[in-house]
């Protein structure tokens, strides 16, 4: 049976600021920004807009009144969670409508929790044909003002639909899976923002590639001309792109130039968005199914997952004829263009603004689906745009 992505969407908040204007405000050569790190623009939050105001905008358009009778598991990956224990996705699904026997779980393990939702979801519909599973990966990437890691922050989600016979990706059974406890990025209990050694984590990210990549070639029996393009895990741009080549350097040049090509077809919409963590590797399977000229239906699709810690994992999913009805090119980059750009100051202003969950208060934010009131600890969400 084939089970994979059957709908996809992304969602980032309406507020960006442009790389450049940071650059000027922290000293820093533009280029480094631009060409070094390689972002444009970068996704800025609101107090009032959290990882289920994201993962709602994501999900919901997608949701047909049969998709939500069908749905019996809501999985959300995030690494910014907004309660210790109860989980993201009971309140998602409760906000979606959809039907009550239903599964709702939250994952953590940074930027890998999807990934690990995905796989739980094939297994499921596996066992389940009729069913269909909603996994959203939604967070903040934050690393504080003026810090080593505040270049490389976004926020947004990105919403998927797997099923049985699906219309865009069936997902093969081909995953390697790797662990190691590193101390690269972590977050402490408490803390607001991540301890993160960043060249730890660059080095652990490529080492991490290059093992799963050997093993999936040694496992699987393939080479790089068994894949039509590879998508990775994009904290910044030029990340992937430096596993590529060092993963790829001893291929023909002929293959590291093709896979170089639509990875530069992955990344479009990262380069305006940053670091969603977790939802940056489905981000950019969106940007390359989306803006990709050279792609095929039933050409293999290889993706690389990467959570700091670290867990790793390699996998692949072949796209499914007439993939191409399914997309929403348009909307997605009329998304990114209608954002309101932010100036330094009011980027910085906002960064400082935090919900207090102890003070009840009520908000007004023209974002449909944003916090619209804190009371008894509980945060309410606006519904509808009454
Ligand atoms: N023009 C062009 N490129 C420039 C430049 C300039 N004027 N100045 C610097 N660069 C390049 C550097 O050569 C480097 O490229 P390289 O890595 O290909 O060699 C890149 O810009 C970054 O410069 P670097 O000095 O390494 O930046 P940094 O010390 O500020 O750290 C990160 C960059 C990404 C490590 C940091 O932002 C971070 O910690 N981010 C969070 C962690 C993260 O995203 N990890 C990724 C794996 S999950």
């Amino acid at each position: 049976m084939n089970v994979g992505i059957d709908k996809l969407n992304f969602f980032v908040p309406p507020q960006y600021i442009d790389m450049v204007d940071l650059a000027h405000a922290r000293d820093v050569d533009p280029n480094k920004f631009t060409i070094g790190i390689g972002q444009d623009q970068m996704a800025v939050s609101k107090m009032t807009q959290d990882i289920i105001t994201f993962a709602m905008h994501a999900a919901q358009p997608l949701l047909t009144a049969e998709d939500l009778a069908a749905i019996d598991m809501v999985i959300v990956g995030t690494e910014t969670g907004i309660d210790e224990s109860k989980a993201s996705a009971v309140i998602l699904h409760r906000l979606l409508g959809v039907q009550p026997f239903a599964r709702s779980f939250e994952i953590k393990e940074a930027c890998y929790g999807a990934t690990a939702g995905i796989q739980f979801a094939k297994n499921h519909i596996q066992a389940n044909p009729e069913s269909k599973v909603l996994v959203v990966a939604s967070d903040i990437a934050r690393y504080g003002l003026a810090s080593g890691g505040e270049p490389t922050q976004g926020a947004g989600a990105v919403a998927l639909l797997i099923t049985a016979d699906p219309r865009i990706l069936t997902l093969e059974d081909d995953n390697v899976m790797l662990t190691q406890d590193i101390y690269d990025f972590w977050r402490p209990v408490g803390h607001q923002y991540p301890m993160v050694d960043g060249h730890l984590s660059n080095e652990v990210y490529i080492n991490s590639f290059k093992q799963v990549w050997q093993e999936n070639c040694r496992r699987n029996k393939r080479t790089a001309a068994d894949y039509a393009a590879i998508c990775f895990h994009i904290p910044y741009t030029k990340m992937g792109k430096k596993a590529l080549l060092a993963g790829f350097e001893s291929d023909e040049p002929a293959q590291q130039d093709r896979l170089l090509a639509r990875y530069e077809e992955s990344i479009t919409y990262s380069r305006r968005v940053g670091n969603l963590y977790t939802g940056s590797l489905y981000l950019g399977l969106i940007s390359l199914i989306e803006n990709a000229t050279i792609l095929n239906e039933n050409d293999r699709i290889g993706l690389f997952s990467y959570g700091s810690g670290a867990v790793a994992e390699f996998f692949s999913g072949r796209l499914v004829k007439g993939y191409q009805q399914q997309l929403n090119k348009q909307g997605h980059e009329a998304l990114l263009d209608a954002r309101q750009k932010l100036s330094i100051e009011e980027y910085e202003q906002l960064f400082d603004e935090k919900i207090d969950v102890d003070v009840n208060k009520t908000f007004n934010d023209d974002l449909l689906y944003s916090i619209q009131e804190i009371r008894d600890t509980i945060r309410y969400y606006k519904e509808s745009n009454e």
